[in-house]
């Protein structure tokens, strides 16, 4: 914790918002404080004012929160809708015509859809998945490219009252299988192939691959043909996108669930070996995704709306799927990546698109600002009115870069800290009202109860004193459980400081004018690009190839991803003759078809022995101090071989990837 610390704290400049911003804004600082007021006076009567005004109810809700029994809470629980009603029909009269999706593919071509040709489309795939037996309550594995198509798949799930669960196409075989399982999924809807970045991956082969391992809950697979790759073809399970629309009706009646009703689960990683179907409800998650985008990105009937997040993560639910459609907005979508087939993709798009709202990672921001301030100042950026960012810390100097040169002075920075199970943005300044400091999220939305605190859970009182960082109060977008487990769940958020306060697994701490500054995972999870992936995964992956007997994965700061990954890994045999072979090399890509791409450490050392204390725990500490080329101020005293310290500083072995 100690160490992002000073990257962070010494930052002093303040940006208030300018005065051309200022005025034009929804939310002025006297509503910002009348809000904080009636949240504060009432919690659920303010979510439930907006709860009322937000959503479209079939059946009107009454009572608002349901906290008799923590953690489990329950929002508007008496209440009936539909999300896919609530993103798509309500805009149909009066706004069916509006641009919803400007969609850009990986080569270039643009497509537009609006409100109502979407839902056409989500009505015809809503029928065929009736047609092909799926119900309420049944889960979909959704494991598409970047597209039109991923929205229309969870949209229409939304509309039946089946449970959506996205997995980020980059996953491989082993860890979708492990999630089509874990949520006996019913159905799967992928693609023949995903075109990024001018290279393709193969989903479908993927698939097929997952469901040989022993997925018996599946029983069908819906493939729709992105490229018109040849692949393999199961008869009778699989069955085209196209034949599966033909002549289904584009009108659906919407299934009208309970407001608790899971909308959908999104597995990800945690400080086990196992990812966490995180579940979200249906009312509560769509009104945090609504009422956030309003108040983050002071929302316009005008804007157009961009955020650069994968459907695959939360950020691409909750601010490309439904956070932009709840609220009617226009907005790019993109298939792509910001480098291909140049550096300049993203400006471009920008400029072409008349992008007046942009939110990114931070990630992505210091790749491209590392090219240079040339390629950006090629485009005309001045339809940009508002940036964001999202998924990590963001250092300063990129922060003021993105600033200077992308926004051009003019517009304001949201820094949102949010996670996969708060559901939507929870610490972020209002644009309009809140002075930005480079670094800090600055303060907690209204209705959200953050608070910082220490070991003994006592609130920490002194400026820059870091702690834990809590939820002290239930939230309508927040996680309702870990799939199947609700003892994990249990024990996961809420096994520290008693059954009402979450635990983010953040560290944080507020400085001398209340900002708050992230300092990042305090548990073993790691966060690469943006990505959170747990240490125990990698190390369980490792330690599932044949050759290696044990591994320790700790992250080391990175320029451009943030975090790295580093892997410690004790080979069974000679250890010099893995060397010679180029183990290294090979575990890597062993990671890459174990888990994915992104857990693919960017170092790995092959050593005899982990630093180990006589009561067999791995001092991951130490690790990351060596990790990170620092001087070993630990005691090392408990050290059961003290002799191994050499091997783990030494540097890589042959094979690792620089
Ligand atoms: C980190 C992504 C600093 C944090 C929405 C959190 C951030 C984890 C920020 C959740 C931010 C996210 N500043 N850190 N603005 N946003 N994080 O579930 O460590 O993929 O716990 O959700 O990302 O990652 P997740």
């Amino acid at each position: 914790m100690k160490e992002n610390l000073e990257s962070v704290m010494h930052e002093q400049r303040s940006f208030v918002p300018p005065q051309e911003f200022r005025d034009a804004a929804t939310l002025t600082a006297d509503k910002l404080q009348a809000m904080q007021c009636a949240a504060t006076d009432d919690l659920a009567a303010f979510w439930a004012d907006l709860a009322r005004k937000n959503l479209e109810w079939k059946q009107p809700f009454i009572q608002a929160l349901d906290d008799s029994n923590p953690p489990f809470f329950k929002w508007f629980a008496d209440g009936r809708l539909n999300a896919c009603y609530n993103a798509l029909d309500r805009h149909l009269e009066g706004n069916g015509g509006k641009t919803a999706l400007i969609f850009e593919t990986d080569e270039g071509e643009i497509l537009y859809f609006s409100f109502r040709a979407l839902h056409g489309e989500v009505c015809r795939l809503a029928n065929a998945l009736k047609a092909l037996e799926v119900r309420k309550g049944d889960r979909v594995v959704i494991y598409l490219p970047m597209g039109p198509q991923a929205l229309i798949s969870m949209l229409a799930c939304a509309r039946i009252g089946a449970i959506h669960s996205v997995v980020f196409g980059g996953f491989s075989a082993d860890s979708l299988k492990d999630r089509i399982r874990d949520a006996g999924a019913r159905l799967v809807i992928t693609a023949d192939a995903a075109p990024r970045g001018g290279r393709v991956t193969m989903l479908k082969e993927t698939v097929d691959l997952a469901l040989a391992a022993g997925c018996e809950s599946v029983k069908k697979v819906i493939v729709y043909r992105r490229t018109g790759v040849k692949t393999e073809w199961i008869e009778g399970r699989d069955i085209t996108w196209d034949d599966s629309l033909n002549g289904q009706s584009s009108d659906c009646e919407p299934e009208w669930v309970e407001s608790e009703h899971p909308l959908f689960l999104l597995y990800t990683s945690g400080s086990t070996g196992k990812p966490k179907g995180v579940q979200h409800s249906t009312a509560g998650y769509l009104l945090g995704a609504m009422t956030s985008m309003q108040w983050v990105f002071d929302l316009k009937p005008n804007d157009i709306f961009w955020c650069t997040a994968d459907v695959g993560w939360i950020t691409g639910h909750s601010y490309v799927c439904y956070g932009p459609l709840l609220n009617g907005l226009t907005q790019v979508l993109f298939e792509g990546v910001p480098t291909y087939p140049d550096a300049h993709r993203f400006w471009r798009m920008i400029e072409e698109h008349r992008v007046s709202i942009f939110y990114t990672a931070p990630t992505a921001i210091r790749a491209l600002m590392r090219l240079g301030d040339a390629l950006p100042r090629k485009h005309d950026l001045s339809s940009l009115r508002l940036l964001g960012t999202v998924g990590e810390p963001i250092n300063p100097e990129a922060w003021t870069w993105y600033h200077r040169v992308i926004g051009g002075s003019r517009c304001p920075i949201v820094d949102t800290w949010w996670q996969t199970e708060t559901g939507a943005a929870m610490i972020a300044p209002i644009p309009g009202v809140v002075a930005t400091k480079p670094g800090s999220c600055t303060f907690p939305l209204p209705g959200i109860a953050v608070d910082i605190i220490d070991e003994q859970g006592e609130p920490v009182t002194s400026p820059n004193q870091g702690g834990f960082l809590v939820v002290t109060k239930p939230w309508p977008a927040m996680v309702r459980t870990i799939w199947g487990d609700d003892a994990r769940f249990r024990k996961t958020y809420f096994g520290q400081f008693g059954d009402r306060v979450y635990v983010t697994g953040d560290g944080a701490h507020r400085d001398e004018d209340g900002y708050v500054w992230i300092l990042g995972r305090i548990d073993d999870v790691l966060n690469v690009s943006g990505h959170r992936l747990g240490t125990a995964e990698i190390e369980s992956a490792l330690a599932a190839h044949p050759r290696v007997a044990e591994a320790g994965v700790v992250g080391r700061p990175h320029e451009i991803k943030g975090e790295a990954v580093l892997a410690f890994v004790v080979v069974k045999g000679d250890r010099n003759q893995a060397i010679r072979d180029g183990l290294a090399a090979e575990l890597r890509e062993w990671v890459g078809t174990q888990i994915g791409a992104i857990a693919k450490p960017d170092e790995i050392r092959l050593v005899d022995g982990l630093p180990k204390t006589r009561s067999g725990k791995i001092m991951r500490r130490l690790l990351r101090t060596i990790g990170r080329g620092e001087a070993i101020t630990q005691d090392t005293s408990t050290l059961e071989n003290a002799a191994i310290l050499g091997q783990l500083t030494a540097p890589a072995a042959p094979g690792s990837a620089p």
